[in-house]
């Protein structure tokens, strides 16, 4: 039987992009749902990094032996906000409330500020726990800046907001392939593919 990652995630598009970039891993890669693992899982870090461990760690208490058990944590950091919404970019305003709502509020927040400070980034680490204990941490970042309207219907989240300057699109303008090609959490995967192929 193939061995298994199993990504501490319930998002299905954040699966597809895993086993797009992690599909060449001769490993079967499921999600925790998959994998028959229900935890209810405090994100209580003080890092991306810190609470994408804290979910792979959760997760793997409950997986298979020879399983490599992965997370990831993410988020939006706006230079003009002191780097808002951050690690709370899923709970910022709310963790019910839409996304028109929160970028909205965050466009206002930027009112009256220039281009060249409404720079931007979104930030993802990877964490992987292994068989064997050890662990693993990576990050990808990509820079952008805040626009003045939400543009574009793909992608999730902040995603209408965030420009890519050199493209002149947000990521919500661009197809699944394009982002990934870009994305903080394709740039993330793949440093984390290239440490494991190191030690695995
Ligand atoms: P988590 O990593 O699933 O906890 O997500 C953190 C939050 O960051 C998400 O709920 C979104 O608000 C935001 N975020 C992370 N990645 C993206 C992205 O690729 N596009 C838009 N928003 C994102």
């Amino acid at each position: 039987m193939k061995k298994r990652i199993v990504f501490a995630t319930g998002n299905a598009g954040k699966l597809r992009e895993i086993r797009e970039i992690l599909g060449d891993m001769d490993r079967e890669i499921l999600s925790m749902k998959d994998a028959g693992i229900e935890a209810d899982i405090e994100e209580n870090g003080s890092t991306y990094e810190e609470n994408a461990l804290i979910k792979a760690r959760a997760a793997a208490a409950f997986a298979g032996p020879e399983d490599i058990v992965m997370a990831d944590d993410s988020g939006l950091e706006i230079d003009y906000l002191n780097c808002e919404p951050g690690i709370y970019s899923a709970r910022y305003l709310g963790e019910d409330t839409s996304y028109r709502i929160k970028n909205r509020n965050l466009i206002d927040r930027l009112e009256g500020v220039p281009d060249e400070k409404r720079t931007a980034r979104f930030v993802c680490a990877i964490a992987a726990v292994l068989p064997d204990g050890r662990e693993l941490t990576s990050r990808g970042v990509v820079e952008g800046r805040i626009g003045y309207e939400e543009k574009g219907n793909g992608g999730f989240g902040y995603d209408p907001i965030f420009q890519l300057p050199e493209l002149g699109k947000t990521t919500a303008e661009l197809d699944e392939e394009e982002k990934n090609a870009v994305s903080h959490r394709g740039r993330a995967l793949r440093a984390m593919k290239e440490k494991l192929r190191k030690v695995l």
